[in-house]
């Protein structure tokens, strides 16, 4: 008797949970606060900012540069990027295939990349040194070699 009522207070608090879910996602349009931009996955390389892979001097903006990287199995485009020290750089990043990491080992950079979606940072490189970007998101077999270099000189 007592598994019962415990059984339908369980499978209700499921049902609420995925309604809750399902009516934010389809009825109000949620979706993760990183994804409000979209680009068509398939064409990246002809789409701006994504046209140009790498470090840009930017004007008039909050930020001194814009980093952009389009990441493909199994690497990063660009592959090495000198960074000026102090410099406040938006990093601007997609994928071409399937969901990869972006994560800036030493920093509190950590982002997913989405096909479709475009994933921002900004951020100022106080320190000099060489940064490694790494994927933390499995992504087939060359998972663990891919990764990419920022030198902040
Ligand atoms: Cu890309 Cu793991």
């Amino acid at each position: 008797k007592l598994e019962k009522i415990w059984l339908i207070v369980g499978v209700s608090c499921l049902v609420l949970f995925l309604t809750t879910i399902g009516v934010s996602a389809f009825y109000l349009g949620n979706k993760p606060p990183s994804c409000l931009t979209t680009v068509d996955p398939d064409k990246v390389d002809q789409q701006k900012p994504f046209d140009k892979p790498g470090l840009h001097k930017v004007e008039g903006k909050d930020w001194d540069y814009e980093l952009v990287y389009v990441a493909q199995a199994f690497s990063y485009n660009p592959a090495q990027v000198k960074v000026p020290l102090g410099a406040k750089v938006k990093v601007i990043a997609t994928t071409k295939d399937v969901i990869h990491g972006f994560e800036v080992a030493g920093t509190n950079i950590n982002m997913m990349l989405e096909p479709g979606y475009v994933s921002e940072y900004t951020t100022t490189f106080n320190k000099a040194g060489e940064y490694l970007v790494v994927c933390n998101e499995y992504c087939g077999s060359g998972h663990h070699l891919m990764f990419s270099k920022i030198e902040v000189v």
